[in-house]
């Protein structure tokens, strides 16, 4: 395999002959968001036992499917609900979905799994490639086994010079690591390898992600990203009593009309001010009722803000919402 090729390296001008040369079920080295690949078509076994061999891959590891849009990713795997969801989310992206195969994907491909990764490279080139070889691409990372991914066509050369015919030159890789692999085919999906779309990014689409450390993160209830609980008139959190009372008089003075809301106990002399009871619990229990009356009252409304840890950081995360983490 090695010296079989006197390997060139070109342009977008030779995205044709590259489509051709991977029809033909030869080897090409193309440029992705992450890293350069190095393909085969995925629909010919021949064609991707070479990629082992030009890498000096274990032949026990499964390769990604590279295809040109996800709506085509149903020909080759069982695209669960959440999977479209992320893929409509992430694609094209540096996002690699492990989901069932279909017969249609030779089982060299996987490494005798029954499970794919799949994925949609945001390349234009990588892209328009796989468009123009008319066949999804198998791609491992374009490096000798073992050493590190290449991110420049000069990179990709180094280790696969007269193993390959043909390197595309897409320029230097704008993400640079490898994509992130999530596997869809637990119960709780699970990050087989971390990349540049994150657990928390996942977690914005998916109820429960187990990331590469074994942690399970918990998306936060969907509406909590938007701006609820929020009065119709501004507010602002006070820490102290005198920042409150600040505020308060800077507002007046702007001819508005203030109101501090508070538990007992806050002193704002003779300010207008609403209680809201003693205890967290008061305050958790009236401040929903208090911020309805009050905005119909006042024009800014000044809101206790409360430290501490059970209730309290409940509270805080509604407050924080409401006064868009304004503090005063
Ligand atoms: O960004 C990327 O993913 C780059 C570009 C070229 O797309 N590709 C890449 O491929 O990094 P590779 O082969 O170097 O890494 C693929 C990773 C490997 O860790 C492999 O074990 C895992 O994905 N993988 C692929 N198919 C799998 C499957 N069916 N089940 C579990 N893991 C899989
Ligand atoms: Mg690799």
């Amino acid at each position: 395999m090695i010296n079989q090729y006197k390997t060139r390296i070109c342009g977008i001008e030779c995205i044709d002959e590259a489509g051709k040369l991977l029809r033909e079920g030869e080897l090409v080295a193309f440029p992705t968001e992450t890293v350069y690949g190095l393909g085969a078509s995925a629909l010919d076994e021949k064609a991707v036992e070479k990629i082992f061999i030009a890498k000096g891959r274990p032949q026990d590891n499964p390769l990604i499917v590279h295809i040109a849009m996800w709506q085509d990713a149903e020909k080759y795997a069982e695209v669960t609900k959440d999977a479209e969801t992320l893929f409509k989310a992430f694609s094209p992206g540096p996002l690699t979905l492990i989901l069932k195969k279909k017969d249609m994907v030779p089982s060299v491909v996987t490494a005798g799994r029954d499970n794919v990764g799949i994925r949609v490279p945001m390349h234009e080139t990588a892209r328009l490639l796989i468009e123009k070889a008319g066949v999804p691409i198998a791609a491992p990372s374009a490096n000798i086994s073992s050493r590190v991914s290449p991110t420049t066509a000069e990179h990709v050369y180094e280790d696969m010079q007269g193993r390959i015919p043909l390197i595309i030159d897409g320029g230097q890789c704008g993400v640079g690591i490898e994509s992130t692999v999530l596997d869809m085919t637990k119960e709780i999906p699970v990050i087989l390898r971390p990349g540049a779309i994150t657990a928390e990014n996942l977690t914005k689409y998916l109820p429960k992600v187990l990331t590469h450390k074994g942690e399970v993160l918990v998306a936060e209830a969907p509406g909590m990203k938007y701006r609820h609980y929020a009065p119709k008139v501004p507010c602002v959190q006070a820490k102290t009593p005198e920042g409150a009372n600040k505020k308060y008089d800077e507002e007046l003075s702007k001819g508005n009309k203030p109101v501090i809301i508070a538990r007992e106990g806050f002193v704002t002399g003779s300010r207008e001010f609403i209680s809201l009871g003693r205890s967290a619990g008061d305050y958790a229990k009236n401040i929903y009722k208090t911020l309805r009356e009050a905005e119909k009252k006042y024009d800014i409304l000044i809101i206790e803000s409360l430290d501490g840890e059970e209730l309290e950081k409940s509270i805080m995360n509604r407050m924080n919402k409401a006064t868009q983490g304004v503090w005063v």
